[in-house]
């Protein structure tokens, strides 16, 4: 299942894809406020991404990752995703990453805007959440630019670097207010 908005292409990803991912995950900045951590060789960023690809094979499908391409110009510049719960729940939860010299452009608000559109219109979503590092300010602005409403701290949850990390937990509900 692939995605587009105005800008940007949500292509799903497959091993072809490994050098472009391994190079996104090995930027400091992109791994500030990650718990993957910064992979040691291309070999760690393989069985990092082998669960998210393999995944696409199973029933019922609970993951999905997309590479992030620009549409003119078909550069790719960040990964994106969402986890499914149990069907009974209908709740997605979403993550994105960009490459720093394509930060403050506007992109990872689109994307997001894009996967909770396409999360309650073609997974019959009835809620997305995203959890987010407190400090992690960029991040909180993208999903609060998208709708998404804080619900609450949950704490020392995410093993940053050795320490562990408050994290936010917003959330977005099928009926809430959206203007996109
Ligand atoms: C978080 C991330 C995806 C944001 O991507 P982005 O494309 O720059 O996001 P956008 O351009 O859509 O929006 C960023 C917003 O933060 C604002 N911003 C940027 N730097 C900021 C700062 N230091 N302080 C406050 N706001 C800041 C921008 O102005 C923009 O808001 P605006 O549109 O109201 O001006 C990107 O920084 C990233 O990949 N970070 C590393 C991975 C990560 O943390 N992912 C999220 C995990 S929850």
């Amino acid at each position: 299942m692939n995605l587009e908005s105005i800008r940007l292409n949500l292509i799903e990803i497959t091993w072809d894809d490994l050098a472009d991912i391994h190079k996104l995950h090995s930027f400091p900045e992109v791994d500030e406020f990650n718990t993957i951590g910064i992979p040691v060789n291309m070999n760690d960023t393989k069985e990092i991404i082998r669960p998210f690809i393999e995944g696409r094979t199973l029933t019922p499908r609970k993951l999905y990752t997309w590479k992030i391409t620009i549409k003119e110009s078909g550069e790719f510049i960040g990964l994106t995703g969402i986890t499914l719960s149990c069907d009974k729940f209908r709740l997605g939860e979403i993550y994105y990453k960009l490459i720093p010299n394509h930060w403050g452009k506007g992109f990872a608000t689109e994307v997001v805007r894009t996967l909770i559109k396409s999360g309650f219109e073609n997974l019959n979503l009835h809620k997305i959440e995203a959890g987010v590092a407190i400090e992690n300010i960029r991040s909180i602005k993208v999903l609060e630019k998208s709708g998404m409403i804080r619900e609450g701290l949950r704490r020392k949850t995410l093993p940053i670097r050795g320490n562990w990390v408050d994290n936010y937990l917003y959330a977005i509900v099928e009926d809430d207010l959206r203007d996109y």
